[in-house]
């Protein structure tokens, strides 16, 4: 039973995940995600759409994932990859380099992402939404204003 180990936040879930877990799931037998806690986002500057409970139900769902486990802190790594029995700890590229001092317990591999999308383009894109409903809303009311004046 070969045992690969990821990491990461998972929110907003979309295609670039998918596509990750899937390829994950295709280095071994079992794969386990260790999931970015709120907390944990927090510290590191991240907010979160949706919570942990729903970021680990949608992952569950999914016929790539195995189990998901909380990730708390950056120093936890080795411990999970001993008490899991994993092999292989793989990432997107994005992490290119930054885990290769785990190259003495297990296999560490980084899988190039899926172009053009992520969890950060999402959200940008409903800011853009929110910022021009605003502008319309302020040029309606622009317009509203001078309708009235006209009146009086
Ligand atoms: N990932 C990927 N392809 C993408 C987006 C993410 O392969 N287009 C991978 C990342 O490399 C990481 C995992 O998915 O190994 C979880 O990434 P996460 O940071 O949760 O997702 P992002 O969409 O990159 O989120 P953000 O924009 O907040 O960094």
């Amino acid at each position: 039973m070969k045992t690969v180990i990821t990491y990461g936040t998972f929110d907003l879930f979309h295609v670039g995940h998918v596509r990750l877990l899937k390829r994950l799931r295709n280095l071994g037998d079992r794969l386990v995600v260790g999931l970015s806690t709120d907390a944990f986002n927090e510290l590191k500057g991240k907010s979160c759409v949706f919570p942990y409970e729903h970021r680990k139900e949608i992952l569950l769902a999914t016929q790539y994932v195995d189990d998901v486990f909380p990730e708390e802190n950056w120093e936890q790594k080795r411990h999970d990859i001993m008490r899991e029995e994993a092999t292989i700890f793989a990432m997107g590229d994005d992490w290119a380099g930054k885990f290769d001092d785990l190259e003495n317990i297990c296999q560490v591999v980084y899988l190039p992402r899926t172009p053009d999308t992520s969890t950060t383009e999402i959200k940008q894109v409903f800011v853009k939404l929110k910022e021009e409903r605003l502008h319309e809303v302020r040029n309606v009311s622009q317009h509203l204003n001078r309708l009235i004046e006209e009146l009086l």
